[in-house]
């Protein structure tokens, strides 16, 4: 470490004046800021949204990319929408600006009444702007068409929503002048009052579970929590803007870190005299480097394959890989250019495709991987070389698709101090208790000397399941003994973080002449990047998956997790199963084409019902949805036939398709353990309060958890109140990923809200039989005619202040997979099918969505619209895979050359929720998350097909890739 001398002069936002020998000159700026005169003393050029979030602490505008490109720093500047990253601070003086906390007033506005009404906010990073873009359009429009709606929200990108539940929030907003401000509504509280996150104070925040609104009605009675849909508990603080990110409560001391990285995909490194850099950049409090880190330089999501350094040492292995830090005064950092700091590079060869990372003679990127081979996974089942030699019809394909970025549009950001001897790690992140591990791991710690405290998380999907900036900051708060903030940009986001793999997929599937498939051989190789990180979980999982949710007596399927110098391939809603579901869903149609059935038919014909067996030999007793699903959707499927002909024969430069395909995913880990506990009591005031340790990012845990608990205990949701994620006082619920919330950490709920009931019925000495309700500080008992009240307030409170109290863990019951990858890897599927109506110009190879319809199989709808919403926004992603995003290392690095759907690329979307319970489930519920995506890219793709003759082998199917596949069909002249 080189670090500089104590009592160097510090710098604190929000200070006046200018700073010696710290950058540029600075003005006094005047203007309005929400009905209020504000004067700040900023460099002219610093961005307005900076001065908003830094000097005058309205993080509710909130900054995505600094560039003009996600929108989420949208505020009004003299009534007009305007990207404060994109105004300086001079050009903001004299006007007035109005941030999302200005548009409450004392109470909810129309439009953010509507959009909790509406569900329309999951994370909620980039509800600000879109309120104010939409309040901009509603000022002047009241009654935009959905025209209009799309033109006016353009410029804000959403990742979570699909966007469908936004555009029918703002059209429908004036009911809400009407029937909600007219009729006498509760001022709202503070901002923020209701988040049950912690924002980095001292204990936790406990939430009040129902805003004193008239969504009250909203509110189910008791026993009826489970399959209704309130408005989301947490759902307040992100219409106001008082929802706290990781970005949005820097302490106003912290050190800000700059990470320092590789700009080469393979290079051998050294520093030169940073002692001698530090002196002539006065502010600089510390550089750190893989010798000051005083634990194990190395963490990984799957123990035996860890493999990646927190900064690395001597050489590095990706494009973005961290290698040094820079700390410093936040004022010295914001003017700070790393052009100078002192690494020499020596680039050497580096290899970004798996099959040039495998030819001979390639040297390993870790010497204890030959070949590059992470690892690889097997699933075998009958014979299936004799199935397919035996076929009456075969088909045979090869696809390739690409590195996906998740572009969630909140980068990465946290801060980390010392208490006593702890180290508090405040973050966004799904995956708390394996952060701890990690960051324990490499700062040398205790675990119960590292806490983390996740703060509300700005969307994951998978990619903030792996530690990030966590050992940085904590490196750095460590060494310094001082707070260190950090969020990164938008490219640093983008080219350090997990993607979803890259897949060159081959497989043969076979049936008979009646129709049913007798046999599929699938090979998979998934680049991984250069450290492993999911890669295990994508090439374990994959076999599993990819003969789909259909019956195949003989199969074999091989998934290879393959190093590379690309950037490290993750976790990303689905493990892999998406791509692999796009090679067999494709083959599906081909196969139908040959033996002449219609393609819904064909499915439906091979689909798995309750007592198959799966490609691991695993028999699913009940709960098997697949067929429901898919004979959901035949009326739709039929009527858009009938549509596709009509416009077809009417057409010729345009052509309309109809894809449709399927999938199924287990829930939770492969075979592995996966448990999750809930912890609920009853406070001496009378509130149940709810100890929910898996990370809501967006998804709605913090409310379906409590639904659930609500009806197991027999109490209403109203009588709730959250305790969020934290380290130090929840119990470990295990992280958000691979759908596993509903089902694992809502069983538990489940089995803690029954636990907690039999406690107070035995207290109370009734059966169980007895109504059980809360007034006041009272414990209300009904058995028969008689009513007893308990008072509460009279018990003796624990140490979280409970009277009654209960936890409970759920593990999925799995079996390991053999040699063969035969066993029961999931405890419980779910399955899904969609249909997708397009049109292609034939002549530009530009697509066009019409409609998606989709059927899931969520064995029971806790919260409806919180599964339509997952629904939605699964497709807008699956849209995104399929037609657009294309990750490239060096070239798409931000989100104006990456680009994911906008507001008018998502089509209407029509849901169709099918409930055929598992008994294994919390009241039956499967898991959703994943799913939902799975099924639209290879949907679209197969309708791509269907308009055109052409299947699009490379993913995304672009434009440019779409026509070059209708020339190469056409006739040669
Ligand atoms: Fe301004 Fe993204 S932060 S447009
Ligand atoms: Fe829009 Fe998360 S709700 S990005």
């Amino acid at each position: 470490m080189s670090q500089a001398q104590p009592g160097m002069t510090k710098t604190q936002p929000g200070m006046s004046g200018a700073q010696p020998g710290m950058g540029m000159e600075r003005a006094d700026i005047a203007f309005e800021v929400n009905g209020a005169a504000v004067s700040v003393c900023v460099p002219p050029v610093r961005r307005l949204s900076s001065v908003l979030r830094d000097e005058l602490r309205l993080t509710g505008t909130k900054v995505g990319c600094d560039a003009g490109d996600c929108g989420a720093c949208t505020v009004l500047v003299d009534g007009e929408p305007v990207c404060a990253c994109l105004m300086s601070a001079a050009s903001a003086a004299g006007t007035v600006v109005t941030t999302v906390e200005g548009l409450a007033n004392g109470r909810l506005s129309a439009l953010q009444a509507s959009f909790l009404d509406h569900g329309a906010a999951q994370c909620g990073i980039c509800t600000p702007g879109l309120l104010i873009a939409a309040t901009a359009l509603l000022d002047s429009n009241p009654n935009p068409t959905e025209a209009e709606t799309l033109d006016a929200l353009g410029g804000v990108l959403c990742r979570c929503t699909g966007y469908r539940k936004i555009i029918a929030a703002v059209m429908d907003a004036g009911r809400f002048a009407s029937e909600f401000l007219t009729d006498g509504a509760a001022p709202h509280p503070p901002a923020g009052t209701f988040s049950p996150y912690n924002d980095g104070e001292k204990g936790q925040v406990s939430a009040p579970a129902t805003p004193s609104l008239d969504f009250d009605r909203r509110m189910p009675i008791s026993g009826h929590a489970v399959g209704s849909s309130p408005i989301r508990l947490d759902g307040l603080p992100k219409v106001t803007g008082g929802e706290k990110f990781g970005g949005d409560s820097f302490p106003a001391e912290a050190l800000a870190v700059l990470v320092v990285r590789s700009p080469h995909h393979h290079a051998r490194f050294a520093f030169g005299d940073l002692d001698a850099w530090m002196k002539v950049h006065p502010g600089i409090v510390g550089v750190f480097t893989a010798a000051d880190i005083p634990g194990r330089n190395c963490f990984g999501v799957i123990a035996p394959f860890a493999d990646q350094p927190a900064l690395a040492e001597d050489f590095s292995r990706f494009r973005g890989e961290a290698v040094a830090l820079v700390a410093g005064e936040r004022e010295a950092i914001l003017d700070l250019d790393l052009a100078d700091f002192p690494a020499r590079w020596t680039e050497l060869p580096h290899v970004l495709q798996p099959g040039k990372a495998q030819a001979s003679g390639v040297q390993p990127i870790h010497e204890n991987r030959p070949a590059n081979l992470l690892t690889s996974g097997f699933v075998e089942r009958g014979d299936p070389d004799a199935a397919l030699a035996g076929a009456a019809f075969t088909v045979s394909g090869a696809i390739d698709t690409s590195y996906v970025e998740h572009a969630y549009i909140e980068p990465e950001a946290g801060y980390a101090y010392m208490d006593g001897d702890t180290l508090v790690v405040v973050a966004c992140t799904q995956a708390p208790y394996m952060d701890r591990d990690d960051v324990a791991k490499v700062l040398g710690l205790a675990v119960d000397k590292v806490r983390i405290v996740p703060t509300a998380t700005g969307g994951g999907f998978g990619s903030k399941l792996d530690v990030s900036l966590q050992p940085l900051i904590g490196l750095v708060a460590m060494k310094t003994g001082r707070p260190a903030a950090l969020a990164y940009t938008r490219h640093e986001s983008m080219i350090s973080t997990t993607k979803r793999h890259p897949a060159e997929m081959k497989a043969t599937i076979g049936a008979d002449a009646d129709g049913r498939v007798t046999g599929m051989v699938f090979a998979g190789d998934f680049n991984t990047g250069a450290y492993a990180s999911w890669g295990p979980t994508v090439a374990n999982r994959v076999p599993v998956h990819a003969s789909g949710p259909y019956a195949t007596p003989n199969y074999r399927a091989e998934g290879r997790a393959i190093h590379t110098n690309g950037p490290i391939s993750g976790a990303f809603r689905g493990f892999g199963v998406p791509q692999a579901t796009i090679m067999q869903e494709t083959l599906y149609d081909e196969l139908a084409a040959k033996l002449g059935l219609d393609r819904l038919d064909f499915r439906m014909k091979n689909c798995l019902r309750n007592r198959s067996e799966t490609v691991t030999g695993q028999r699913l007793e009940s709960g098997v949805g697949i067929a429901d699903c898919l004979e959901a959707l035949r009326p739709h499927w039929m009527r858009a036939l009938v549509d596709a002909d009509a416009f077809n024969s009417a057409n010729d430069s345009r052509k309309r398709g109809v894809g449709v395909a399927s999938c199924w995913y287990g829930c939770g880990n492969t075979s592995l353990p996966n448990p999750s506990t809930i912890r609920v009591g009853i406070s001496a005031e009378g509130d149940v309060v709810l100890h929910q340790g898996a990370v809501d990012i967006g998804q709605g845990s913090n409310t379906v958890i409590a639904q659930i608990c609500a009806d197991a205990v027999g109490l209403p949701l109203e009588k709730f109140r959250l305790k969020s994620a934290d380290t130090a006082i929840t119990p470990d619920a295990g992280k958000t990923s691979a759908s596993r919330q509903t089902f694992v950490t809502g069983k538990a709920a489940e089995k803690a809200g029954r636990a907690l009931r039999e406690t107070m019925l035995r207290f109370a000495n009734v059966s169980e039989k007895a109504a059980i309700a809360l007034d006041g500080a009272s414990l209300v008992i009904h058995e028969g005619e008689a009513t007893r009240h308990i008072d509460l307030s009279t018990l003796k409170a624990d140490a979280d202040g409970l009277v009654f109290r209960a936890e409970e863990s759920y593990d999925p019951p799995t079996l390991p997979l053999d040699a063969r990858g035969q066993g029961k890897p999931y405890a419980v599927y779910g399955y899904g099918a969609q249909i997708a109506e397009l049109e292609v110009d034939l002549k530009l190879g530009t697509v066009k969505l019409i409609k998606i319809t989709a059927a899931h199989d969520v064995g029971r709808a806790i919260n409806p619209l919180l599964a339509e919403g997952q629904i939605e926004g699964g497709i807008a992603q699956g849209i995104g895979m399929a037609l657009m995003e294309e990750y490239i290392p060096g070239r798409t690095e931000n989100l104006h050359d990456y680009l994911i759907p906008t507001i008018g690329d998502v089509p209407p979307i029509e849901t169709i929720l099918i409930e055929v319970p598992d008994p294994e489930g919390p009241f039956g519920a499967k898991g959703l998350g994943e799913h939902v995506l799975i099924p639209t890219a290879p949907a679209i793709l197969n309708a791509i097909r269907h308009a055109t003759g052409v299947l699009v082998s490379k993913i995304p199917a672009t434009p440019s890739r779409i026509r070059a596949a209708i020339r190469d069909k056409e006739p040669r002249r």
